[in-house]
């Protein structure tokens, strides 16, 4: 079935980010001159994704605003002639539909995706966390939506990772079936190096299958009292009812200040206006 409903979860505190993320959600914060939201919601756009649903907490309420019209604005740049800022602006809240659901407490990334239940109805839909995105010349969501088209299943995006980073994240049990595609068997969060099942970790990118609500509902919150998503998915993988995709592209992880520094840098040097300059300084600042 085809994918139209992308969820993006970005109730949480974002607290690796403190202090700039008080105020202002880590998901808004730019990689040199746009959210790292909006590169989110333009990736899903350019891959069909026809409805975005927000899950967001009272603390978030420029998220909605960003992506809302804002006709004081649009009106100023028609009157100074700023014809392409205009263009930037109207396209955000014209390329999609927005819908937003509140997570009243940040209780785990399981839980938020429970949250817009209602919201995406009876239909697979893809998942982004809000600090998680890849190049635009590596994109992951056709492929994602070609395995589950294949399976019929929910599909993970995998990253091999170093092993001290193997702690950070959920990692997955797979069995290799051929070319970039891994079937899950299970799935640990967070586990130690030396418990691990392989060194394949879980990416901020997802199809899920609309069952994984009702064995949300049922899944009971972890150790760190949260409920995890990693738990209800591994219940999907232990039915045979989850594949993995092995993601080799470039992938930005913006939940750090190192992350979110570098991720900028990134982006930056693939602009022309911005790259020979931005070349410059480093050298003048690295003395070479
Ligand atoms: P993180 O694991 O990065 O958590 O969530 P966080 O709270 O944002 O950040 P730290 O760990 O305190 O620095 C990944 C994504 O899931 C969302 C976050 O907003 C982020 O986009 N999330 C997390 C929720 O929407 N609700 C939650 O309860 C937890």
């Amino acid at each position: 079935m085809r994918i139209r409903k992308m969820v993006l979860p970005v109730a949480g505190l974002g607290t690796r980010v403190l202090p700039a993320t008080k105020v202002i959600p880590k998901e808004m914060l730019p990689l040199v001159d746009k959210p790292t939201l909006q590169y989110i919601v333009e990736a899903a756009i350019d891959a069909g994704i026809e409805e975005i649903i927000f899950v967001t907490s009272r603390s978030k309420r420029s998220i909605e605003d960003h992506f809302d019209a804002f006709p004081e604005m649009e009106q100023a740049l028609e009157r100074k002639g700023k014809l392409k800022e205009l263009e930037q602006l109207r396209r955000i809240h014209e390329m999609a539909t927005y819908v937003t659901v509140r997570q009243v407490e940040p209780r785990g990334l399981g839980h938020a995706i429970l949250c817009a239940k209602e919201a995406v109805g009876n239909e697979p839909f893809a998942v982004n966390l809000g600090d998680n995105l890849v190049d635009a010349s590596t994109p992951i969501w056709p492929r994602m939506m070609e395995l589950h088209e294949q399976y019929g299943s929910s599909v993970l995006a995998l990253f091999a990772c170093e092993p001290e980073q193997i702690s950070a994240y959920g990692i997955v049990d797979a069995e290799a079936v051929g070319g970039d595609t891994v079937k899950v068997k299970g799935l640990v969060e967070k586990p130690s190096p030396q418990a691990a099942p392989s060194n394949l970790a879980v990416d901020g990118f997802y199809i899920m299958t609309p069952d994984i609500f009702e064995i949300l509902e049922k899944t009971p919150p972890s150790r760190r009292g949260e409920i995890e998503i990693t738990d209800a998915l591994a219940t999907q993988a232990r039915a045979g009812r989850c594949y993995g995709l092995r993601f080799a592209g470039i992938r930005y992880d913006t939940g750090t200040p190192l992350g979110l520094l570098t991720s900028s840098i990134a982006l930056a040097l693939q602009r022309e206006e911005i790259a020979p300059d931005l070349y410059a300084y480093m050298r003048q600042v690295l003395g070479k």
